[in-house]
Order: structure tokens, then sequence, then C-alpha cells
């Protein structure tokens, strides 16, 4: 996905921009440029591929200056390409640009500015429109020029914008797109995200939507979208930039399956007070409130989503509310039924997931009350709801997503513990019952991470396997589209996750020898019925690795492997029956020589549709 970086100084901007640009490297990128105001004029410099190549056509002294700003790409609209790579000039490079999101009316600005202006156009990118209109309105003062130019624009968009008339100050630009300003010594910075910046600030300014703002080296002024200058209170981010280091792992990914007993903990440990008690400080929800709603809609993207279905589970199981998940890309379109009563659920582990923020304003628009479970601080899903529910995994680079995932699960517990509580639903026992299992799972995560051997030996059995299946029934079955999704984007295996009982309605008709299916079996009740499904796919040839609780050894009978979880009540299984799946595929992954963090075709945070 495309990150910014800009900053401004007395001298080296190169350098800055050039390690906050690598700081954004994990958000997947095909191109990066930079481009600086010197002596008098803009010059710019990119290349498609990765930084190094930059780096190559930057490296000679005299391409620096105290001021600059600089991009990572990921294409959307043209190639990826050096032509299509940021920043992007106007007609004389008097302007530069860089941009992320989309510019909706782009075709339109385009044929416009040719025929008024006699604008030719460089790149087929929709970015480029913002360099020319910002150069057609300047006339001194880049403020006033991005201002109008942004009348012009409709879309998503982060910009910045330098002027070689004006070579001491970047002006920014956001409507759903985020920017994040850095205050220094001496110096500023602005960049997309703050791992960017955090080598050299902690302090920085959370940048809202339709706000511009002008960095000099002395000064951030921030401007609403009424020109009046706004107010901002200093954010402190107090998280270690050493988090986002590998700490001795060969992978960010492995790395982070290992936080999950931390970030379970500490997700816990955020809500529960030492009585047993869910608190839900910062939260506004009354009981009044959760007595009144009459649906949920849990809506997210991807593993987010997949967290979402076990959510539904819960808060019907445990709260008694009727649930509806929904990928967001779905919920946008489709006019859903939300209404006044409807406490609407959006799960995003970045919160700048255009889709999920999308279908978040959807329904914020049709009334309903808006409860978000956010892993990024500060994130626009956080900021535009009425209540958020952190998860407390720190921050994750890895593409993949482990620990927002079990984090997510556990937000969701909790919000399902506490309404069913507050409903009078739920029985003070039941209450304490599922809350130990909670506390018990970090110990019981422990467990399974400590048979990291075991997978690793299953990865290399099974790893030039071409088709993968993963079936489960109730609980499990949601869990089985989480392994899957993990299988499929880091090892580029196909694979495909359906409910056991689904089998025989099609999808058996695949069971070969050369077949792979991972059988979850940890609900209790549905047990025996896993275990017909398994032998159904076995009598076709397929190999089977069975996933049961400790004790469920007649699973040995039946599956070619079996990988055991701790035993706990049913309700917590998907905590704990997704570590094997994380560490299985991530093994695979290794086992093929895929580029497990970067898997190709894939950014960590999707801010545009
Ligand atoms: O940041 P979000 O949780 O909103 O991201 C949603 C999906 O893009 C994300 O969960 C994606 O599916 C995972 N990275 C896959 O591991």
């Amino acid at each position: 996905m495309c990150g910014i970086v800009g900053f401004v100084g007395t001298e080296n901007a190169k350098e800055r921009i050039v390690d906050g640009l690598k700081r954004l490297e994990y958000r997947g990128y095909d191109s990066a440029g930079i481009a600086l105001p010197i002596d008098g004029k803009i010059q710019i410099r990119k290349h498609v591929g990765e930084i190094t190549n930059l780096e190559k056509i930057i490296a000679d002294d005299s391409f620096d200056a105290p001021v600059g700003i600089g991009h990572t790409r990921w294409a959307t609209h043209g190639a990826p390409s050096d032509i299509n790579a940021h920043p992007h000039g106007n007609q004389d490079d008097s302007i530069a640009i860089v941009h992320n999101g989309i510019i909706e009316n782009y075709q339109e600005i385009r044929e416009w500015l040719a025929r008024e202006y006699g604008v030719q156009f460089k790149s087929e990118t929709d970015s480029e429109v913002i360099a020319h209109l910002i150069g057609i309105y300047y006339d001194g003062d880049l403020l006033s020029a991005v201002n109008k130019a942004v009348e012009d624009m409709r879309g998503a968009y982060a910009v910045c914008a330098i002027a070689a008339a004006e070579p001491d100050k970047i002006v920014a630009v956001r409507k759903d797109a985020p920017l994040v300003a850095g205050i220094g010594r001496g110096c500023n910075f602005i960049a997309s995200d703050i791992p960017a910046l955090l080598k050299y600030v902690r302090e920085v300014y959370l940048i809202e939507n339709n706000e511009t703002v002008v960095l000099t080296k002395d000064d951030i002024t921030i401007y609403n979208d009424r020109g009046q200058k706004v107010k901002r209170d200093v954010f402190h981010v107090n998280w270690d930039a050493d988090a986002a280091e590998k700490e001795g792992y060969d992978h960010f990914m492995i790395k982070e399956i290992h936080e999950q007993p931390k970030g379970i903990q500490e997700t816990l440990m955020r809500r529960v007070d030492e009585e047993g008690n869910i608190n839900l400080d910062g939260i506004a929800m009354t009981k009044e409130d959760i007595e009144g709603f009459n649906k949920v809609y849990i809506v997210a993207c991807g593993t987010a989503y997949h967290a979402g279905l076990v959510g539904k589970s819960l808060i019907e199981k445990l709260a008694k509310i009727p649930v509806e998940v929904d990928v967001a890309s779905e919920f946008r379109y489709r006019d859903p039924f939300v209404d006044e009563n409807t406490l609407f659920i959006a799960i995003s582990q970045s919160g700048e997931t255009l889709d999920t923020l999308a279908a978040l304003r959807e329904a914020k628009a049709k009334g309903a009350r808006i409860l978000s479970v956010v892993n990024v601080v500060g994130s626009s899903v956080a900021r535009e709801s009425d209540d958020v529910f952190y998860t407390w995994a720190g921050p994750e680079i890895a593409v993949a997503s482990t620990k927002a995932y079990t984090t997510q699960l556990i937000c969701m517990y909790l919000i399902a513990l506490y309404m069913g509580r507050t409903k009078g639903i739920l029985s003070q026992g039941e209450y304490d019952r599922i809350l130990n299992e909670l506390k018990a799972l970090p110990e019981k995560v422990e467990e399974i991470l400590a048979k990291e051997e075991q997978l690793a030996f299953l990865a290399k059995k099974f790893h030039h396997k071409e088709h993968v299946f993963f079936i489960g029934r109730g609980l499990d079955c949601g869990v089985s589209y989480e392994g899957s999704l993990k299988l499929k984007e880091i090892s580029y295996i196909h694979s495909f996750a359906i409910a056991a009982g689904e089998l025989k309605h099609g999808t058996i008709a695949l069971m070969d020898p050369d077949s792979l299916v991972v059988a979850l079996a940890t609900q209790d009740d549905l047990y025996e019925k896993m275990v017909s499904n398994i032998v159904e796919v076995t009598a076709r040839g397929a190999r089977v690795i069975g996933m049961a609780k400790e004790g469920r050894v007649e699973i040995e009978q039946v599956a070619d492997e079996a990988v055991y979880i701790p035993s706990c009540a049913d309700e917590v299984t998907p905590v704990l029956t997704v570590i094997p799946l994380q560490i299985f595929a991530y093994y695979v992954a290794k086992e093929r020589g895929c580029n497990i963090d970067k898997p190709k075709n894939l950014a960590k945070s999707v801010t545009v549709e």
C-alpha cells in the first residue's frame, strides 16, 4: 500500500525520507520516489521496484535539500513503472506531489486540464492531475493552491505538495486517507503512518479528515475546511520502534505468532478488573443502549471478517441478539437494514481499510451505533466510531494477520459476555466459567507454540500439495476460513474452506489422493459428525490432518496425522485452534521459499477499494 514521508528542516531531507520510506516497506509497494526543491527547481527521482533501486539513483551528494517529499507506490491506476511512480510534477515541475488514495473523477479533470490548459500528461495515474491542478491555481501561495485543487477532486486522498518558489514548506491535505505530522526540534515531519517517523519523533498531530496542514521547520499549522486554524492535542506515541523489529525470528509472521500469549493477556487485562468485571472505560454505551439493540451487524474484511464469524456465534449465544456478519465491500453497496436500534461492529487491525470505513459511514448515516474493534490507535475507523474496543496486539508488521486475529477474538468474547450479563441473559456462573476459560488461554497458547516442531514436520510432509481443504463445524467452521486464508496468502497453495456438512453437496467431488484435508474437530457435540466427515474424505483417497482436543485420541484412527489443542471449553477453542493453522501455514510457505512477510500482490493495509 502507498506510503508518504515528508521532511522540513535545515539539511539532509533525503536521508530522513528514505529512512521513513523503508519503515513503511512492510505495507507493500512496487516503486519509490523522492522530490526535493534544489536551486529554484524541483528535482524528482523515482524508480520501479525496491527502495534500493531508488537509493542508487539518488546517491549523488548534489541531490539533497532541507525539504522534501517521498513515496512508496502500490499500483492502482497504471502499471508499476518509473513514470507512474510518485512524486508527480506539473508541466514545468515547479510543483510536486505525492498521493495516497484514489481520485475518482481524475478522467474528467484530465480532459479538462488538457482542453483548457493544454496539459500533457506523463503518467497513467490518477494522482498526476493533482500536481497540475495545484500548478494552475498557484500564484505564490501553495496553501491556497492546494485548497483550490481539492475543491475539484472527488475521492480519497492524503496529499503532500511542495513548490519550487516556496522551498521551505510542505502543504498536506487529507480526506479518507491517513496523515500524521511529526513534531521535531528545528524540523518537522509528515507521513501516512506513524512507524515512518518513530526513529525521529514520538510527538505527533493526527490530521483529521478535510484538514490541511502547513509544515515549516519551526511550525506545524493545521486548518479546517473553512480555512480556520485548528488546535490539536499532541499525541504521544508510546510504543517502541523495537517492537517493529524481528527480535531474532526469521520473519515477522512467526515473531507475531509467538507474541499471541502476550497480546491475549494484554487485551484481557485492559478490560477485566481483579474482581472479574469487564470495564468499559472510555466506552459510552449504556445498559439502556444495549437493551435497545435488536440487531447487530459485524462488518470487516479478510481475517477481521473471520473474527466476526466467531463473534456472531458468541453474541447470539451469550447475549441472544441476532447478528449478521458481512464483508465490508458487500455491506456498503447492498442497502442493508440498519437503523438506530442496530449495533454496528467494525473490526479492523489497521483501522484504515477503506471498505470497512465506508461501511461504517453507511451504517452511521442510517443511525446505527458504531462500536469498533481496532488495533491501531488513532486510526480512521477508531476516530469515526462512537466507541472503540482496542485490541492490544501491538504493531503487526507481517501482511498475514495473526496476533490481530486472536486479540480481535478476545474482544468479541468480552463484548458478548458484557452484553449477555448486562441484559441479564447470562448467569453469573456461566459468565465466570467462560471468563476463567479466557484467562487460561495465554498459557494454553504457549503449550501449542511448544509444538512448533510437529507442525514444521507436517509442513515438510505436505508442502508439495497443490489443493488443501479446511473443514469444520460450528465454531470450527469460522476458524477453517481463517486457516485456509493463512495458507493461501503466504504459500500460494490453492486452499478452500467449507462447512464440513456441506462437503457432500458438491465439494466432495474434488477429493482424490492428491487432496489434503485439514479437519477441525474440537467441538464436543459435533465431534462424531466430524469423524464421519473425515471418513468420507479418506474413503476418496484424501490425506487428512485432524485437529481435536487432547484426549480425543480416536481421531488418530481416521486421520493420517493428529494435532491436539489443550483441553478447554468449546466456546474458547477458536483462539487455540487457529494457532497450529498459523504455524502450519508459516512452515509450508517457508518450505516453498515464499516471501512470507510480504506475499506477492498483497498489502498490509488496503486503503483503496
Ligand atoms: O486492517 P484490517 O484488519 O481492516 O485488514 C483487513 C484485511 O485486509 C486483513 O485482515 C487481511 O485479510 C489479512 N492481512 C490477511 O492475513
